[in-house]
């Protein structure tokens, strides 16, 4: 594909495209929809989100005037709130006490607070992985919850995956990608930011990973 003539959240979708299938095929995520695996396991998963989108939405007010990365920064894709309402039913009123990040956790939310410190393209990146995401597959893994592990339909447990301000996912994300059309960036800024979302790719893989070994589907 020739970069030049192609919109960059195609680019951005196309680059990212193989790493996208390695997430969704990957053992942990596989066993996790395929049913094997019990709520701890998702409740687990869940927890590491939390330290994901903490660093994300933490940096959200500071950089939403930011010419870069503001436009992206909408209060209707916040999810840290949802979590929370997640983790209190899955783990009870004191899930705080028990709460802790596996250390590729760690290390995905420390790359995210270090792009939203110093880079704002690189911001963009992690942005668009996760919240393009949830907006996308996020809807089958919440049906998949549902069904396996008996939440209530869009209820506690699963509110991470429903935006309830986002009417229309589907015009939200043709929005989304036209904001990534017109991302205020260079070419050589459009690949760092391409980079860096497969860097975002391969840090929640790694996160996948870990929560493998925690959860291997014979145990
Ligand atoms: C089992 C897990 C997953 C399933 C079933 C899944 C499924 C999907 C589906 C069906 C789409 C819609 C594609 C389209 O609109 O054309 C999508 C898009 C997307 N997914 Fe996933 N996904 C999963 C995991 C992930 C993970 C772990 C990430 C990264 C953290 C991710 C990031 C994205 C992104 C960024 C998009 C938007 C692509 C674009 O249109 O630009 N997905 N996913």
């Amino acid at each position: 594909m020739n970069p030049a003539s192609t919109s960059f959240s195609t680019l951005i979708r196309t680059a990212s495209h193989e790493q996208h299938t390695e997430a969704e095929t990957s053992t942990f995520m596989s066993d996790l929809l395929g049913g094997g695996l019990g709520v701890e396991a998702y409740a687990r998963y869940t927890e590491q989100l939390w330290f994901v989108y903490r660093a994300l939405e933490e940096a959200a007010p500071r950089l939403a005037g930011d010419p870069v990365a503001g436009p992206f920064v909408r209060p209707e894709l916040m999810r840290l709130a949802a979590l929370e309402r997640d983790l209190a039913h899955l783990r009870g009123a004191d899930w705080r006490a028990g709460l802790s990040a596996l250390p590729a956790t760690e290390e995905y939310a420390a790359r995210v607070a270090e792009c939203a410190a110093t880079w704002p393209g690189g911001y963009v990146a992690h942005h668009y992985t996760r919240y393009l995401g949830d907006l996308s597959g996020g809807q089958i893994i919440r049906d998949r919850a549902e069904r396996t592990w008996g939440f209530a339909r869009k209820g506690d447990g699963v509110r991470f995956y429903v935006f309830e301000e986002i009417a229309n996912p589907a015009a939200f994300k043709r929005e989304y990608r036209e904001l990534l059309d017109g991302l205020r960036a260079d070419d050589l800024e459009k690949q760092r930011v391409v980079a860096e979302c497969k860097r975002a790719f391969a840090l929640n893989t790694a996160v996948f990973r870990e929560l493998g070994e925690e959860f291997p589907l014979s145990a």
